[in-house]
């Protein structure tokens, strides 16, 4: 079984960073997040393409048994929620895609005790010149490592003087994740691909320098979360894409590889058959642990339970 959220315009599979800590009232984009709910995935997900629900419900006994009570409202959100479920789900199929774009990128699934991040290629530029990006579905903007990086970067960087596209702006970009890193520069446009599809326009931040650990592997971060949590004040790449009207469907999914194995991929527009069998499930998702503005992919637990 995939799960997959559901909204007027987006869907998504399998959230990458969660909310486990309290939200601060200016919410941080989030990534890497830490604290966890320490459920035995390895009875709930039998393998890596199967969700045990029947163990995932004991699972929720136990955990529930372990950290405290549902009470009485949240129960009664449960079961708003599940009648809810049906009337949001039913409009949208995956087999109903229209003529239009999609595309397929292999990820690295970077393993360090924990699955840590899903990167994979990005380009920018006229002509497009390649780095890579932490897929993050926890905060919303594109983070780009520009070659007067004086910090911090490991690359590869992207250089404005190359592209006949770029425009630069004065506007200070600086963003900090929930794990203490970050990176800084200015808030720049350019023609941005990510699997084939390409935003003409596309405002990212071109920074300079990078702390806190934020460059690994990966280069830069692109963030597939909702526009009220970009930094930038600028439309995500994903809300572009869906903007322009052309994508075979508007939506995007994962396929994330445990342990550090090949195999995670990113589908825009697309759901790869081959990646999952069994039915797809359909969640709403739930701006209420965010006062009611959508900045995260949140479903509430008790949604799938
Ligand atoms: C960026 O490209 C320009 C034009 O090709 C070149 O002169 C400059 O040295 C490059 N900058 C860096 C930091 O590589
Ligand atoms: C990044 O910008 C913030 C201001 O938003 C500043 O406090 C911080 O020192 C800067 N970090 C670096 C490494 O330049």
């Amino acid at each position: 079984m995939l799960v997959i959220a559901v909204a007027t315009l987006l869907v998504v599979s399998s959230l990458s960073s969660a909310s486990p800590t309290p939200l601060s009232p200016s919410t941080l984009p989030q990534r890497r997040s830490a604290s966890v709910i320490n459920f035995q995935r390895n009875t709930v997900q039998a393998d890596n393409k199967v969700f045990n629900a029947e163990a995932a419900r004991k699972e929720r006994l136990r955990v529930k048994g372990k950290y405290g009570t549902i009470n009485d409202r949240v129960q009664a959100a449960s079961h708003s929620t599940k009648r809810a479920l049906k009337t949001v789900a039913e409009p949208f199929d995956i087999k109903t895609k229209r003529a239009g774009k999609e595309g397929k990128d292999p990820l690295i699934n970077v393993f360090d005790s924990i699955d840590v991040l899903y990167y994979g290629p990005l380009s920018v530029g006229t002509p497009p010149q390649k780095t890579n990006v932490d897929f993050d579905t926890g905060s919303s903007d594109l983070v780009v490592p520009m070659s007067n990086c004086r910090g911090g970067c490991t690359g590869p960087l992207i250089n404005s003087s190359k592209s006949t596209t770029f425009k630069g702006t004065r506007t200070f970009f600086s963003i900090k994740y929930q794990d203490e890193s970050g990176a800084n520069g200015t808030v720049a446009t350019d023609a941005v691909t990510v699997a084939g599809l390409t935003v003409a326009k596309q405002a990212f931040g071109a920074v300079n320098v990078e702390f806190g650990g934020f460059s690994g592997p990966n280069a830069g971060l692109l963030g597939l979360g909702f526009p009220d949590n970009a930094v930038s004040n600028s439309k995500p790449f994903f809300t572009n894409l869906v903007e322009s009207g052309g994508l075979a469907s508007n939506l995007f999914s994962f396929f994330m590889s445990r342990g550090g194995v090949d195999g995670s991929e990113l589908c825009i527009g697309c759901v790869n058959s081959d990646k999952f069998s069994g039915d797809i499930d359909y969640h709403s998702i739930d701006p209420s642990a965010t006062g009611g503005v959508q900045l995260y992919w949140n479903i509430p637990l008790w949604s799938f339970l």
